[in-house]
């Protein structure tokens, strides 16, 4: 087991504006056909845990370190649990990291990390830009922060609902730094473990109909209650859920002082006999009932209440504008390129309208409730916008809607538009 020591790394490397092209090298032992590639970079990926699929997540990684590294002296990155190496590897070549700390616990990927990062070229005073360690990501982190040796961006890429490394990422980032953290725990975002997420990340959960949001919201509010009792704040640049595993990423920037407006850390609720979903703040509790169903006796248990979790917005999309713009510069997206990562970028950006609340609706959720066909999503959006209405796509489901409309509205447009539609048949 490798014990490492550190100071801080000051480099004044110039900013690249396009990631590096690398030409890796091959090494001779290894076939061809070992490698995988991503954005044109080759790696091995051996025995170790690699999903192709999360390479969107990387991608935004990626971008995001690299937007830091423009505006930032220097990029030190620590990658928590790095598996094969892929994102140091990335963040190298790609974000323009200065230094990267790449632990993963298992000492058996060493070799193969080691041979992934070894196309890296060295820094200009001859120094690698990377070590390799082999400890628990809670210590490692813990063992810069004791050391007073600050990241400006931290990756911890874990499994399950362990949000024991929100409190480490916190303590080594340094302040205005980004940490990105990762939740895979589809379960208790469902609302099917509730003491669980309650435990994770302070969040009771019940069954509510856009459980994949909720999930990024748990991870969202654990992250401001555990920055909270550091006297910080974070702010989601980004929420992404992606339907593999399931994984929910969220890019927070973590700032110093204590969060004092809790408005957007609170309760939602959801009124199984209407389909409305509302927020309610702290001061709100004791008061919480569905505002549309007010007038008449609830039927017992119809209101289902989940929290507290984040309830602001998902993104920020000025944010997410130059992520895309970046990606652009850089050739990722454009001339039929990098479709997928446009999209969810302009999926996100969409979603990020303040005045949007929190979950979605699935059309075929108002089109039962309206007893009528189902609309078609550009319909009913443009529909609600001309009503003044915010209205946008999710990027966790593609036939579903954002939007401030109640739902009982939701139900009297798209019967007007199956009325339209008829009509214009006949
Ligand atoms: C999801 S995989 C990482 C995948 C990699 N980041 C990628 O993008 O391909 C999680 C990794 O964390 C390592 N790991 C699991 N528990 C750990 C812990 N407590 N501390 C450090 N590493 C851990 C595993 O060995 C595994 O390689
Ligand atoms: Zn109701």
């Amino acid at each position: 087991m490798q014990t490492f020591s550190f100071s801080p790394f000051i480099f004044n490397l110039p900013k690249p504006q396009i990631p590096p092209s690398f030409i890796p090298k091959c090494h001779s032992s290894i076939q061809s056909t070992d490698y995988e590639t991503e954005r044109g970079l080759q790696f091995q990926v051996g025995d170790s845990f690699f999903r192709h699929e999360s390479f969107i997540g990387r991608d935004l990684g990626v971008l995001s370190a690299a937007h830091y590294k423009r505006s930032n002296p220097e990029l030190r990155v620590l990658d928590a649990m790095c598996g094969c190496g892929v994102r140091s590897l990335r963040y190298l070549a790609e974000s323009g990291a200065d230094f990267v700390l790449v632990n993963d616990a298992n000492e058996e990927n060493r070799g193969l990390i080691m041979d992934n990062l070894s196309q890296i070229p060295k820094n200009l005073e001859g120094k690698k830009k990377w070590v390799i360690t082999h400890l628990d990501a809670n210590r490692v982190m813990s063992e810069c922060y004791l050391q007073r040796d600050f990241f400006d961006f931290i990756d911890v890429d874990s499994f399950g609902s362990d949000s024991s490394f929100l409190r480490s990422a916190f303590n080594a980032i340094k302040m205005d730094g980004l940490v990105y953290v990762t939740s895979t725990d589809g379960y208790s975002a469902g609302g099917h473990r509730p003491h669980n997420s309650l435990a994770s990340y302070g969040a009771y959960i019940r069954p509510m109909p856009y459980p994949n949001e909720i999930g990024l919201r748990m991870l969202v509010g654990g992250a401001v209650r555990e920055a909270c009792v550091m006297g910080y704040h974070v702010t989601p640049l980004f929420s992404y859920y992606s339907y593999h595993g399931p994984v929910f990423r969220v890019m927070l920037r973590v700032s110093r002082g204590r969060l004092i407006d809790m408005r957007h850390y609170g309760f939602i609720s959801y009124c199984r006999d209407c389909g409305n979903s509302q927020t309610f703040t702290w001061q709100e509790l004791g008061k919480i009932c569905c505002s549309n169903c007010s007038t008449k006796p609830p039927s017992g248990g119809s209101l289902v209440v989940s929290g507290p979790l984040w309830t602001g917005p998902l993104h920020d999309g000025a944010y997410l504008a130059e992520l895309l713009d970046l990606a652009r510069q850089w050739g990722w997206i454009g001339n039929g390129m990098g479709l997928e990562l446009e999209k969810v970028i302009n999926l996100m950006i969409g979603e990020s309208d303040p005045k949007l609340p929190s979950g979605y609706i699935k059309i075929d959720q108002i089109a039962k409730r309206a007893k009528v066909n189902s609309p078609s999503l550009r319909s009913l959006i443009s529909t609600l916008q001309k009503e003044g209405y915010a209205a946008s796509r999710s990027h966790i489901v593609s036939n579903a809607i954002k939007t401030n409309c109640p739902m009982t509205t939701c139900i009297s447009i798209a019967k007007d538009l199956n009325n339209s539609t008829t009509t214009t048949q006949a």
